[in-house]
């Protein structure tokens, strides 16, 4: 029995789109950071017959089956159980399927030695989910071509930053990333120029992390959001992630921000909005966060580590 803890990371220039070719390839370069205080944990065991549990739930997870199975046709991979537990909502736009799968191949990796290094269990949850290749690795996170696995950065220590996570709806998003991302590259008239827009944004974004750069890395944040869910609302049908309380919590941010406190936003694929702030201005942003209407809880955390065993 093997376990491995993995944490959900937040991109701050964001994956929207896939490449033609097979793997699940993104169209384009992310940049992220790893978070500490949410958690996806994976228990894997030798069984008679595989099994998977989300969250305590039997679940046939086509996703997850899918990917095992294409694991296999590399790695001899006995029978094994699978349960799995998040610690935050599932599904609802909090990166559960990013944690879930960087866990899911550090506990398979070490349970079944199959020897992978990092970088090889971040290429193969890449092909489980896109964002799960950044769960691998703590701190500052980048997804780039041409091998589409992983790399580290930044440590957390080397810059600290906050996170104030706002959850204004715990339901499931209607539609899942995969085929919202398909949605928007079929049909966005504005998908061209933002896969080519966040190429640049994407380098933009890295000398700001490496000088520290707040305001700069705020401003590409904040644009590569809006930039992404431009395209979403310009799907057909339109994929709208936001609710009232996403964009009142927008505004209260960038009001935040134009009276000099050190705070930007950036949301996915869900109505949650996540404010990422210097440590120093945590408690401000979170007490004029917890003001705004409809905000159902605040999840305060900091940048975490990567993907890793437990127990084995
Ligand atoms: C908005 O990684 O969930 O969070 O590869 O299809 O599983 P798949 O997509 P997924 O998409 C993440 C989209 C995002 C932006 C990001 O994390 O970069």
């Amino acid at each position: 029995m093997t376990t491995a803890i993995a944490h959900p990371n937040i991109a701050l220039i964001k994956y929207w789109g896939k490449a033609p070719e097979t793997g699940n390839v993104p169209a384009s370069p992310s940049l992220s950071i790893t978070l500490d205080g949410l958690s996806t944990t994976t228990t894997v065991m030798s069984a008679q017959a595989d099994q998977l549990r989300i969250n305590g739930e039997l679940s046939d997870d086509v996703k997850v089956l899918r990917w095992l199975a294409s694991l296999r046709e590399h790695f001899s991979i006995p029978p094994i159980h699978i349960d799995t537990a998040n610690n935050f909502p599932t599904g609802a736009g909090l990166a559960s399927s990013a944690s879930g799968f960087a866990a899911l191949i550090v506990a398979i990796n070490a349970h079944c030695q199959l020897g992978l290094a990092t970088e090889s269990c971040s290429g193969w949850a890449r092909q489980g989910s896109g964002s799960a290749a950044r769960s691998l690795f703590g701190g500052f996170a980048t997804l780039k071509p041409p091998n589409w696995q992983a790399s580290p950065l930044l440590d957390a220590k080397d810059w600290p930053l906050s996170i104030i996570i706002a959850i204004t709806d715990t339901g499931r998003k209607a539609v899942s990333s995969s085929a919202g991302m398909e949605r928007s590259r079929n049909t966005s008239p504005f998908y061209p120029a933002w896969i080519e827009q966040t190429k640049t944004m994407f380098h933009a974004a890295l000398d700001a992390v490496q000088a520290h750069d707040f305001s700069a890395l705020a401003t590409l944040a904040e644009r590569s959001t809006l930039n992404m869910h431009a395209v979403m609302l310009s799907s057909q049908p339109t994929l709208l992630y936001w609710n009232g309380t996403s964009i009142a919590l927008m505004q209260r941010i960038s009001a935040l921000r134009d009276s000099g406190v050190p705070v930007f936003f950036t949301i996915d694929a869900g109505p949650q909005i996540k404010a990422v702030c210097l440590p120093e201005a945590a408690d401000i942003v979170a007490k004029s966060l917890g003001e705004v209407a409809g905000v159902r809880q605040l999840v305060r955390t900091g940048l975490g580590a990567g993907a890793r065993v437990v127990d084995a």
